[in-house]
């Protein structure tokens, strides 16, 4: 029988000033692509810095349903066996479960010269088309079908091209990245995403064997190889987990620190949350952050790398409810994501939506109220808005929260905040 989950609900008391430390999970739009990326070679991988998160439970998963073994072998750390004769499958249930499972299409065309992969779905942000990832893989020689709702490509052999992305995709990026390190001759990737967890994907692929050079910039540039071998890595820190903290900081007051958060990967956040009126100290292995009684609003739109980040957006909300003033959020990246606001609203948030706009004006303080996590950052925003609210608010369909977020109330409570499972 499984054991039972948490309780599904998060309950959050009026909170602050917060204090003491905090210690960043390693990144989880990073471990998933280097978990996918064990397809691309046999043997025996070691990951650390591995967030204890269900979304890699779910990765995890969907490497097993094609043969490997995935094992939590000590805190943090994860062992990969990718024995020989895996079937290079993506079933619907769990790319249903998550939509980063597409992110093994490249990895695993380019290993077995096949892969069909469950075409993912939308969600709550729109819309998630992966014609970005399909064009790149075709442009390195794949042909495609589908049928049942699967995509299937194929390839004798890729052959390495240029490939220029419509817009600097993440998932497009690495998908494209993962495939032509093993194909004949080089690829130039113009108009990549610069994601740290892309430069950190292109390390993992590099220790592998690849020739891989430019990631973090807008051009890759990748010289085939004829196979890579097995590696140990250490998944680089969850800049969007340290953000959730810093966020929760704006709300609550106090003063925290973040250990091991690079302060190099959040720039941007951190120039707004400086704007805003949050101190911020840069040490060699963390932040340390200190914010007064009530953050100034600011105006803020999200953008690819570096520019601010779009999961970063629902904490501008949720900073912004209780600012002085009154702050223009614009989302330029997904056609969605504004589902959470409604919830804010009911928590006697001020916020009013136009097309891709929200204009939040700052109150004094919300009122605490049930509501729903409908997606990861968007619940996490909601559990960090309602430390400033007056009374209790429960914060339901947490499970969300747990699939990116490692011991997120733990965490939360041992810097100061009123916030448990119930
Ligand atoms: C990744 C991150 C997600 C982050 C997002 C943008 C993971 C697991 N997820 O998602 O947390 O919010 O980057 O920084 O790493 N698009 C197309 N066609 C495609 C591919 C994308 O139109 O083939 C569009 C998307 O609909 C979206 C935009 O491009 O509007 C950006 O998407 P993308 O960068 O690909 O995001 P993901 O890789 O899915």
């Amino acid at each position: 029988m499984p054991l039972p989950g948490p309780p599904d609900r998060i309950l959050v008391g009026p909170s602050g000033p917060l204090g003491g430390q905090v210690t960043i999970s390693g990144a989880k739009n990073s471990v998933l692509k280097l978990m996918a990326a064990t397809c691309l070679a046999e043997g025996t991988y070691v990951l650390r810095n591995v967030p204890d998160i269900t979304d890699v439970t779910c990765m995890a998963d969907l490497l097993a349903s094609m043969g490997m073994t995935v094992a939590r072998t000590a805190p943090g750390e994860l062992t990969l066996v990718h024995p020989p004769g895996i079937v290079p499958e993506a079933p619907y249930e769990l790319v249903e479960r998550m939509r980063a499972s597409i992110v093994v299409l490249g990895p695993l065309l380019a290993r077995y010269g096949r892969a069909r992969v469950a075409l993912p779905g939308g969600d709550d942000f729109g819309p998630r088309p992966i014609d970005m990832h399909q064009r790149g893989l075709e442009q390195l020689g794949a042909v495609f079908t589908s049928a049942h709702g699967y995509i299937e490509a194929t390839a004798e052999h890729l052959v390495g091209t240029s490939i220029l992305l419509e817009f600097p995709s993440v998932g497009a990026t690495e998908n494209a990245l993962m495939a032509a390190v093993l194909a004949r001759g080089t690829t130039v990737i113009d108009n990549a995403a610069r994601e740290p967890e892309i430069a950190d994907l292109a390390a993992f692929l590099n220790r592998m064997g690849a020739r891989v050079a430019g990631a973090g910039s807008s051009t890759i540039t990748i010289e085939g190889v004829d196979a890579l071998a097995p590696v140990e890595h250490t998944v680089v820190p969850d800049r969007i987990e340290a953000a959730t903290f810093l966020a929760a900081l704006g709300v609550a007051g106090g003063a925290i620190r973040l250990v091991g958060a690079r302060a190099e990967h959040m720039d941007m956040y951190l120039q707004k949350l400086t704007e805003m009126g949050m101190g911020i100290t840069v040490e060699p292995d963390g932040i340390t952050a200190v914010a007064g009684q009530r953050l100034r609003s600011v105006d803020v739109s999200t953008l690819p790398y570096p520019g601010l980040a779009t999961d970063y957006k629902p904490f501008f909300v949720a900073m912004l409810t209780t600012a002085d003033g009154v702050g223009i959020v614009t989302e330029n990246i997904f056609s969605g994501r504004f589902r959470y606001i409604d919830e804010l609203v009911r928590m006697g948030a001020d916020i009013r939506t136009e097309g891709h706009h929200a204009v939040v004006r700052g109150r004094a303080r919300l009122s605490g109220a049930p509501v729903r996590a409908h997606d990861i950052r968007a619940g996490a925003a909601l559990v960090v808005a309602a430390l400033g609210a007056e009374g209790e608010t429960a914060v339901s369909d947490a499970d969300h929260i747990d699939r990116g977020y490692e011991q997120f109330v733990e965490k939360l409570a041992g810097l100061g905040a009123d916030v448990r499972r119930g």
